[in-house]
């Protein structure tokens, strides 16, 4: 007889499932919790005290309950012969080939894992959709698990995940809501009351919602359109702000400070990137067009649409401001992560800047404090002249210019005379993200370029 009540599994230990099931070990002792992946060099991370990914206060989360009951491997079969409650937590990224490419959710992964569980399942299970999918993908997977079972029964459930990359653990630990969708029916309700036994561990009954699967299914793409549209409304203002001498923060603060629009996600900068905004975005559009809504699918399209406009706007920007032309002038690119207190790189502005400012062939020199790795393998295919160094006083040595991309703290708190005394003059600042202080930049002897509001140059017109 097991020791534990139940058998969680994971399938997918990427920045979703690995924090996700470390917290649900560390307040759920009674549970086995075991996290399986394809990837083995990720698996190895995990049992490691160097984790695959960087989020403040994972590590000390994982440590918690490594080994007493999280458990990592490759073993997805026989992982998933034992488990009671599966979680799917691997990747859906956007499609980029046939029908849908560009927009429509990728459900490769998905569906090999629906088929996989099927195969090695060996007893009754609660299938738990973690990754966010399209409406009415659990019908897909229940399809798929039901046709010609007779040997175990089957509820899957929708509960998508609210984390944010940087505060992970935060997030987990003292969640908005925890949302969890399910059938309308007996099992559908006996399997929700299963999965709300394990959050309310140490979630409160009331911020545990429970609805159908649809609805679970939908709130996930929703939430992070909105959030995206947010920043983008922004966006559009900073750079109606340039253009009168209105300053995008203290609008952001003025219109932020009524409670029914909200100071959050109103911060201008160069653009949202991450994972999820734009993936999420898109699989919207696609299922706005597929059932016939063309007016809401263009709605939502420009969300994207304004999200890349202003990136390309902050690099013109800079080449116009540096007499238009940045032909082998060095810049160094602060922060390659697309925001602070991740390595993640995954869609970062500072990507697409990159390939911008290379094309103009200037010379440019990536420095990041944790994504230094994934930098070099998202520009390993791309030519021109990059090279990467952590230091950021090392990185300003003779730069022309220096762009903010990401929001880390470290950024802020630099030396910035001894920053302008070993660049070539006129030394550029551009901040993406409005974190340096401008007036003191500007006092140093910097040109200074933010967002939204108005430049501070020594030159005369
Ligand atoms: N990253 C976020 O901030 C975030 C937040 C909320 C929701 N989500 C959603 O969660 C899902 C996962 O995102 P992520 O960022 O963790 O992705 P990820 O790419 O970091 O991790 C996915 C993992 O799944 C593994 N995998 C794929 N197919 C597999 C299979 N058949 N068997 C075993 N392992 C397999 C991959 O090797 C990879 O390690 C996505 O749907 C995403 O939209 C992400």
């Amino acid at each position: 007889m097991s020791e534990f009540k139940k058998t969680i599994l994971c399938i997918g230990a990427g920045y979703v499932g690995g924090p996700t099931m470390a917290m649900i070990a560390a307040k759920c002792p009674n549970y086995k919790v075991h996290v399986v992946d394809l990837n083995e060099e990720r698996i190895a991370a995990w049992q490691s005290d160097d984790l695959p990914i960087y989020e403040p206060g994972l590590l000390d989360t994982v440590k918690v309950a490594r080994g007493r009951n999280l458990f990592f491997s490759t073993n997805v079969d026989a992982g998933i012969a034992e488990a009671d409650i599966i979680f799917v937590s691997v990747n859906t990224p956007t499609k980029m080939f046939g029908r849908g490419a560009g927009k429509a959710a990728d459900l490769q992964y998905w569906e090999k894992t629906a088929r996989q569980i099927k195969r090695c399942a060996t007893k009754d299970i609660i299938v738990v959709e973690k990754s966010t999918l399209p409406v009415r993908t659990a019908e897909a997977m229940e399809r798929i698990l039901r046709e010609e079972n007779d040997d175990f029964k089957v509820e899957v459930l929708s509960n998508p995940e609210f984390l944010a990359e940087g505060t992970a653990i935060r997030d987990l630990e003292n969640p908005d809501r925890v949302l969890i969708g399910g059938r309308e029916t007996p099992a559908g309700a006996q399997a929700i009351q299963d999965l709300v036994d394990v959050y309310e561990h140490w979630v409160d009954s009331d911020k545990i919602l429970t609805t159908n699967t649809w609805s679970s299914e939908l709130s996930k793409l929703v939430a992070n359109a909105f959030l995206a549209q947010r920043v983008s409304s922004i966006n559009t203002i900073s750079a109606l702000c340039e253009k009168t001498e209105a300053n995008v923060k203290e609008v952001a603060r003025a219109i932020g400070t009524d409670s029914r629009i909200g100071s959050r996600f109103l911060y201008a900068s160069v653009g949202f990137g991450g994972s999820c905004f734009q993936k999420d975005i898109l699989n919207l559009v696609y299922l706005c067009e597929h059932f016939g809504l063309p007016e809401v699918a263009a709605y939502w399209e420009q969300v994207v649409e304004v999200n890349n406009w202003q990136r390309t706007r902050f690099v013109n920007n800079m080449i116009t401001s540096m007499f238009n032309t940045v032909v082998d002038k060095k810049i160094a690119i602060f922060g390659f992560a697309f925001k602070a207190d991740t390595g993640d790189t995954r869609e970062s502005p500072a990507f697409y800047a990159v390939k911008q400012l290379l094309e103009e062939r200037a010379n440019v020199v990536i420095c990041d404090p944790q994504a230094i790795p994934n930098a070099q393998i998202d520009l390993a295919g791309v030519k021109g002249n990059i090279s990467y160094e952590a230091d950021p006083y090392k990185a300003a040595e003779g730069a022309a210019a220096i762009a903010i991309f990401t929001e880390w703290s470290d950024f802020k708190e630099l030396d910035y005379q001894k920053i302008y005394d070993v660049m070539s003059h006129p030394a550029f600042m551009f901040d993406g993200r409005n974190i340096v202080d401008h007036q003191a930049l500007y006092e140093i002897g910097f040109n200074v370029y933010p967002i939204g509001m108005s430049k501070k140059v020594h030159f005369t017109k």
